[in-house]
């Protein structure tokens, strides 16, 4: 089998199951009891959150866990919102569906908002942002790197302009701990999610980042865990498995870069060696991008069949946003950048990890070489 959907989820590693194994079997209190248990899962939260926040350049207080990155961005945009109802947010038209419909949602119920177009290889028209941008903005809510198309977008030149305005800036930043670092200080932002099963650890735990975590209204009330901002007992176990992956994707970012730097490069000279006729959606390669993610649309064939008879041969490729599985619409990603439409319905994406080879990637060639042939 030949697994490519790295930007979907990733597989549970080993040592944060095993991390986790640990802690569900040895500590089991409530970390909000005050008896010796309770104590030990308190202190573990704690210890947790002092390491991740030694990591991104933060304190514990600036780390809100989440049920997912589904649910950071949803704080962060009605945090902001329910805070600051008659101010307006922006975002863009190539964001997450966890921003687009929460965004969707606020304008259902009142909010001002703008939506920023991009250029064909997906960069923000900061012409249009700037436009955008109001005395009345709280915040600006981008997707830092695409999960469907790889772009990265340009921080240094988007920063000052949001905080000119005296706007925040959240940043979905979910694909991006498998390749680079978290330096909230060094980003200059506002607001970053994460999602702990992107990169080998858990599904079920993301956080949200803040610099100023009273800027946001709660959006789950009960007790008075996550410093108030996300109430609920604590996923202890998840937790533990979110900082082992962090700190493994750390120490092995550099050798993952180089290998899937190298896969993405000899997959597409493949490409062009056979002759397939084919697009890559979004920006060269090594362009303020992930090479990671590679959206490929072949003319005139039609991308769902492509996926179905790669599956059958144990291939494992997405359309568009893998959160998206039911939905046959064409990708509102790739409508955005306007791939042509003889490309469009035949576009999947193929996001890779250093656990793909050179073998596998083979395998991918010939089965489609064979199906494109077929079709
Ligand atoms: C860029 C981006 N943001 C948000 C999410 C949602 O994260 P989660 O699956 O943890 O809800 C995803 C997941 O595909 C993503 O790729």
């Amino acid at each position: 089998m030949a697994y490519f959907d790295h930007a979907a989820t990733t597989r549970l590693s080993e040592q944060v199951r095993k991390a986790m194994d640990r802690h569900l079997r040895e500590i089991y209190g409530n970390p909000s009891s005050l008896h010796t248990p309770g104590i030990e899962a308190r202190k573990t939260i704690n210890s947790v959150k002092n390491r991740l926040a030694e990591h991104f350049g933060v304190t514990r207080q600036n780390i809100i866990f989440t049920s997912s990155g589904t649910e950071a961005n949803n704080l962060a945009l009605k945090g902001m919102y329910f805070r600051h109802p008659d101010a307006q947010i922006v975002t863009t038209t190539i964001e997450h569906h966890a921003t687009e419909n929460s965004v969707r949602f606020l304008e259902r119920i009142g909010c001002k908002t703008a939506w920023i177009r991009v250029d064909r290889d997906g960069f923000i028209d900061l012409d249009a942002l700037k436009q955008a941008l109001k005395r009345d903005t709280s915040l600006v809510s981008i997707i830092y790197a695409n999960n469907e198309i790889g772009t990265v977008q340009p921080l240094k030149k988007i920063i000052p302009l949001v905080h000119e305005h005296g706007a925040r800036l959240h940043l979905d930043m979910v694909q991006v701990p498998l390749h680079q670092a978290i330096d909230f200080p060094a980003l200059g932002v506002d607001f970053v999610t994460l999602s702990a099963h992107k990169f080998h650890g858990p599904r079920g735990i993301g956080c949200l980042i803040a610099r100023d975590p009273a800027l946001l209204e709660p959006l789950i009330h009960g007790g008075q865990q996550e410093f108030h901002r996300r109430a609920g007992t604590e996923n202890v176990a998840t937790m533990i498995g979110f900082l082992t992956a962090y700190e493994a994707a750390r120490a092995q970012a550099k050798t993952h870069n180089a290998h899937v730097d190298q896969l993405s490069h000899y997959l597409i000279e493949q490409l062009n060696l056979k002759a397939f006729d084919y697009r890559l959606n979004g920006p060269d390669l090594d362009h303020s991008r992930l090479n990671a993610i590679l959206n490929i649309g072949f003319k005139d064939h039609d991308a769902q069949h492509l996926a179905f008879q790669l599956n059958r041969h144990g291939i494992y490729v997405s359309l568009g946003s893998a959160c998206d599985s039911d939905n046959i619409e064409v990708s509102h990603v790739l409508k955005a950048i306007d791939v042509p439409k003889a490309y469009i319905r035949g576009s999947m994406r193929i996001s890779l990890s250093d656990e793909n080879t050179y073998e596998e990637i083979d395998h991918l060639l010939k089965t489609l070489e064979t199906i494109l042939h077929e079709t």
